[in-house]
C-alpha cells in the first residue's frame, strides 16, 4: 500500500514541500529511505518501526520504502520522524487516514514522544503561504510557529497524541503565543551609562541613523566595548517583518530561546577572536548560518579587531557588501541574509598606547605598523566611520551630570531614518550607507559652500573615489540628523573628521 503525507524542508532559511511518500508490500523485509536524506534523516528508519510498536502495532513482515521529493534536493535533520511514522502506519494497512490539507514535521523518539526541531517558524510561514489548513508541530516548537497566520498550527508532544486527532478521537492543542509580551527594552544596556565621550557618542548615532559601519579605536579601557554594546538600544525599533526575518534565521539555527515567539530586540552578536571562518559567515558540513546572519537585522561586534585571522575577516567582505551569504555545496545552494551593522572595536598597537596623550607607548613603529596592518585597506574600505576613543577626564567620569539616555538619541535616528526611507522608497535601499555610486549625486545634493569644502579635501586628503563616496553618504547622515534638505559645509566637515584617522594611523584615505 501507499501513503503521502506533506513536510517540508529547509535550504537555508528558505522552506519547500517535501512529500514523504511511504510504500510497503511484501517482500523481503526492510525499511530504506530514498529522496537524498542524510545520515540524521536515514536514522528515521531505526525510530519508526520501533516507535511504532511501543504505540501498540504489530511488527511488520514487509518491505518499506520511504521517498522523500522532490528527490533532488538534499533532506536533512530529524524533521521527517512524524510524517515517516504516519506514512508507515498508513502503508502498512494499520491506519487510514485523511491527509489532504496537512502538514507535519517533528522527530520522534523511540516511545513516540515528539521532540522539537529546528527551523520551525519559515516551516509554519510556508504551510500558510502554501494555503494548507492544518500543520502539526512538536509542542517544543509552538511559541515560534504561533507567529503563523492563516493556517492552524497544532501541536503535540506525543505521536500517540496525532494518530487519536487523525483517527479522529481526539484533539490537538493549537500553538499558543507565550501570555507574557516579550520585551527586554528595559533591561538593555543604556548609553546615558557611558560618561563624557561626546564625540564617540555622535558617531554612534551617525552610524546607526545611516546603517553605516563603525571602527572605534584607542587605548584600552576607554569604553569602546562600552559603547559598542549601546548601539542596539538606539537602533529604531525591529518592524514586524525585521523580527520575522530574524527570528527565522534563530529558528533554523536552533538557537531561539524556549518559549520565546518573535525576537523582540535587535540582535546584538560579539564573536570572540578566535572564531573560524565557517562560523562567522555560515557553512560547515551541515550548513548553518554564522555570526554575520545572526547579526541580521542588528549588530556584528568584533572587539579586538586585529586579533581576528585575516582570512576570516576576509570573508566577510563580501557578506557585509551585498547583504547576504551564499553557500555552495554539491547539490545544494543555500543564502542566508546577513544584513548587519560591523562595529569593530581596536587598540592602536599591541601595548595599546599609540597615540594615547599622556602614556607612552612600548611598541617600536614596526610592531605598531604590524598590527595595524593586521586590518585590510579593502575591509577598512567598508567601515564609513573611524572614531578615535580617548580616556575620559576625571572630572567627567566622576560627575553627577545626568547624560542623555538612548531613548532620546534613538529619537533623532528615527527621525533621521524616515527622511531616507522616504528618499529610497521602492529603490530596494533601506539607509545612506547603501547607496550606490550610481546615485550618489542626485541623493546627495551639496551647498555650494560643501561643495568647495569637499574639493578642497579632496586635493588635501587625496581622496580615493571610495573615500568620496564614504564622506558623501556620512554628510548625507549627518544633514539628515538635522532634517536638512540639502548637504551643508557643516555636515562635510563632519564626515570627513570622522575618516581622520586614515591618515593618523595607517597613513592615507
Ligand atoms: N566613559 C565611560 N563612562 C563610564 N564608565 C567607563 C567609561 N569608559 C570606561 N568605563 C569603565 O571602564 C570599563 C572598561 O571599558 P571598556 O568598554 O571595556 O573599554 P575598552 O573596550 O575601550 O577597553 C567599563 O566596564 C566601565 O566600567
Ligand atoms: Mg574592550
Amino acid at each position: 500500500m501507499y501513503c503521502a503525507v506533506s513536510s517540508f524542508g529547509l535550504a537555508g532559511i528558505e522552506p519547500y514541500v517535501v512529500s514523504v511518500e511511504v510504500d510497503a508490500r511484501r517482500a523481503l523485509p526492510g525499511f530504506d529511505i530514498v529522496g537524498l536524506p542524510d545520515a540524521a534523516v536515514k536514522e528515521s528508519r531505526e525510530r519508526v518501526p520501533p516507535a511504532s510498536q511501543n504505540l501498540g502495532y504489530k511488527a511488520t513482515v514487509v518491505k518499506v520504502v520511504a521517498n522523500l521529493a522532490p528527490a533532488d534536493q538534499k533532506k536533512a535533520g530529524s524533521v521527517y520522524d512524524l510524517p515517516l511514522l504516519v506514512g508507515y502506519l498508513c502503508a502498512c494497512g494499520y491506519e487510514s487516514f485523511d491527509l489532504s490539507g496537512i502538514a507535519m514535521v517533528g522527530e520522534i523518539g523511540l516511545s513516540g514522544e515528539v521532540r522539537g526541531i529546528s527551523g520551525v517558524l519559515p516551516m509554519v510561514l510556508d504551510a500558510a503561504r502554501l494555503g494548507f489548513s492544518k500543520v502539526i508541530v512538536p509542542a517544543e516548537n509552538a511559541a515560534e510557529a504561533s507567529v503563523a497566520k492563516g493556517v492552524e498550527v497544532l501541536c503535540t508532544s506525543h505521536a500517540g497524541e496525532v494518530i487519536a486527532y487523525l483517527r479522529g478521537e481526539g484533539s490537538l492543542p493549537q500553538a499558543k503565543a507565550p501570555s507574557t509580551p516579550e520585551c527586554r527594552e528595559a533591561y538593555l544596556p543604556d548609553l546615558s551609562e557611558v560618561k563624557g565621550q561626546v564625540e564617540a557618542k555622535r558617531a554612534l548615532e551617525v552610524a546607526a541613523a545611516g546603517g553605516h559601519n563603525l571602527l572605534l579605536i584607542g587605548p584600552p579601557g576607554t569604553g569602546k566595548s562600552m559603547l559598542a554594546k549601546r548601539l542596539p538600544s538606539i537602533l529604531p525599533p525591529l518592524s514586524e517583518e525585521e523580527a520575522v526575518e530574524a527570528t527565522k534565521i534563530y529558528s533554523v539555527a536552533g538557537m531561539l530561546p524556549a518559549g520565546v515567539s518573535l525576537l523582540r530586540d535587535r540582535p546584538f552578536r560579539s564573536p570572540h577572536h578566535t572564531v573560524s571562518a565557517a562560523s562567522l559567515t555560515g557553512g560547515g558540513s551541515l550548513p548553518r548560518p554564522g555570526e554575520i546572519s545572526l547579526a541580521h537585522n542588528g549588530v556584528l561586534f568584533l572587539d579586538e579587531l586585529p586579533q581576528f585571522s585575516r582570512s576570516v575577516l576576509e570573508v566577510l567582505r563580501q557578506p557585509l557588501e551585498d547583504g547576504e551569504v551564499t553557500i555552495s555545496r554539491v547539490r545544494q545552494r543555500l543564502t542566508y541574509p546577513s544584513r548587519a551593522m560591523l562595529v569593530a572595536a581596536m587598540n592602536p598597537c599591541p601595548c595599546g598606547y599609540f597615540g594615547h596623550p599622556t602614556q607612552s607607548c612600548t611598541c617600536t613603529p614596526r610592531a605598531v605598523e604590524q598590527y595595524l596592518g593586521r586590518v585590510s585597506g579593502p575591509l577598512l574600505d567598508r567601515i564609513d566611520l573611524h572614531m578615535e576613543v580617548l580616556p575620559v577626564e576625571y572630572q567627567k567620569l566622576s560627575s553627577n551630570r545626568p547624560e542623555e539616555s538612548s531613548a532620546s538619541v534613538r529619537q533623532r535616528v528615527v527621525a533621521a531614518r524616515k527622511l531616507q526611507a522616504k528618499r529610497f522608497a521602492g529603490s530596494g535601499i533601506a539607509c545612506n550607507a547603501q547607496i550606490p555610486p550610481a546615485l550618489l549625486a542626485r541623493s546627495c545634493p551639496l551647498e555650494p559652500a560643501a561643495e568647495k569644502l569637499l574639493a578642497a579635501a579632496f586635493e588635501r586628503m587625496g581622496l580615493s573615489a571610495r573615500g568620496y563616496g564614504r564622506i558623501l553618504k556620512v554628510a548625507r547622515t549627518a544633514a539628515d540628523l538635522e532634517g536638512a534638505e540639502t548637504i551643508g559645509p557643516a555636515h562635510i566637515s563632519q564626515a570627513i573628521q570622522f575618516r581622520g584617522l586614515d591618515r593618523k594611523y595607517w597613513g592615507g584615505v
